[in-house]
């Protein structure tokens, strides 16, 4: 198996495993792909961040145009290390700290996705003592059922995120005592891994005609933000197109004269990325088979978190008859598994080299140091060469701000 033009067991023979390996061509064709979809449109193609915040992938996708769709401190810092100019960031999150807040507004971000009133209210307090004017887009939560995981679907009304349509119109109707933002744009986000247009049309119908409502009534909403959310291919999902998806949200904006921003991660990064992982030990009980493999849900959570399927497959063909087998990683709890129930060539030993596909988005990016494992490399593959873009941690890297508290320490 190769990723581009360089074999994958090369990689993990050079960098050792676990290691997640990128395709930089994937990559890029995933932006351009959305590009292309929406380019009537011309909107700002936010990548979002938190999929996949490796420098090197949100450098290469700044270099294609991306602005970046940022939730923490830490991706505001991250965006800046990787060139992306303030006026190309949004930032989401239903839980900003002043000191977050202050960074931002100091950066010049195009806009804040509020998602309460008290936010509203630091956001304000904030550029006051700055001075400074900000554009805050408030986002909606437009109560649709987006059909994906529980923990992934963001707009029901009992979801923590965004601002119930009332409330909106609140804020827009006291938008006087917000005297140092402009309130510009709404935003929706609705979930993610979703493989149906329907419930994005559902809800951008919804924030669409809140908008046109409002600006009859005296705002300036100038642009929508479509948020992120469209589902990839794991193992038979029959995902919307990009196509079909941009075609069903112009179609809503046709004549509107909205400015348009998307924040999608998923879609760009998902499919760009396999996890390398070698067999350590092939276990065999009176009930089940299992591979324990070199990788572990520290490394890769989505399948314990979520139930959610990844595809493993040999790196190189096995021929011989397929086995029933768990793969499995050596933390010590059972939700440690990377896939179950899986059929395996019955011929695959030790020492075999697994690739664990689709694990582009949400994968090194959800992964921790539990149980004081080392966090895995991240290669970069372009053509036929590589590049590390992440170091595998070293054992110092686990210790690296703890201290063995002495008498002096004490506070
Ligand atoms: C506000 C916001 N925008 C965009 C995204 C990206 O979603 P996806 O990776 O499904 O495109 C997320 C993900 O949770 C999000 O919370």
């Amino acid at each position: 198996m190769y990723c581009e033009g360089v074999a994958l067991d090369r990689i993990a023979r050079e960098q050792g495993t676990p290691v997640f390996v990128y395709s930089r061509k994937v990559l890029i064709e995933r932006f351009q792909e959305l590009k292309q979809a929406f380019k009537p449109a011309q909107p700002l193609i936010c990548y979002s961040v938190k999929a996949n915040s490796n420098l090197s992938l949100c450098k290469t996708l700044a270099g294609e145009g991306a602005g970046m769709d940022i939730v923490s401190g830490g991706e505001l810092f991250r965006a800046g290390k990787a060139g992306v100019p303030g006026d190309k960031i949004v930032y989401a999150s239903v839980g900003k700290t002043e000191e977050e807040i202050d960074s931002a507004v100091k950066k010049g971000i195009l806009f804040f996705n509020a998602e309460s009133v008290p936010e509203l209210d630091l956001i304000n307090k904030v550029c006051g003592r700055l001075k400074k004017r900000q554009a805050v887009a408030l986002r909606v939560n437009p109560d649709v059922e987006a059909h994906t995981h529980e923990y992934i679907t963001t707009a029901r009304k009992q979801n923590k995120f965004g601002l119930d349509p009332k409330t909106v119109r609140k804020v827009f109707r006291e938008a006087g005592r917000f005297e140092h933002l402009d309130l510009t744009c709404l935003h929706m986000h609705i979930g993610s891994q979703i493989e149906k247009v329907k419930p994005f049309v559902q809800a951008l119908e919804r924030v669409t005609a809140l908008a046109e409502e409002l600006n009859a009534t005296g705002a300036r909403i100038t642009h929508l933000n479509i948020g992120g959310g469209l589902g990839i291919v794991y193992d038979k999902e029959k995902p919307q197109s990009a196509k079909l998806y941009a075609q069903a949200v112009l179609a809503i904006l046709k004549g509107k004269n909205f400015k348009l921003i998307l924040e999608p991660g998923r879609f760009i990064a998902g499919n760009a990325g396999v996890l390398l992982t070698r067999v350590v030990y092939v276990k065999n009980t009176p009930v089940k088979r299992f591979f324990v493999v070199d990788a572990a849900m520290n490394d890769l959570l989505r399948p314990s978190l979520y139930a959610a399927f990844h595809a493993v497959v040999p790196v190189r063909k096995r021929q011989g008859r397929l086995k029933k087998a768990d793969v499995v990683g050596p933390v010590c709890e059972s939700g440690d598994f990377i896939a179950k129930d899986r059929p395996l060539p019955g011929s695959l030993g030790t020492g075999e080299l697994l690739a664990v596909m689709s694990t582009g988005a949400y994968g090194f990016s959800m992964s921790s140091n539990y149980n004081s494992r080392r966090r895995a490399a991240e290669v970069l593959v372009n053509g036929s060469k590589y590049a590390v873009i992440r170091k595998r941690e070293g054992y110092a890297d686990l210790i690296r701000n703890e201290v063995i508290v002495t008498d002096k320490e004490w506070l």
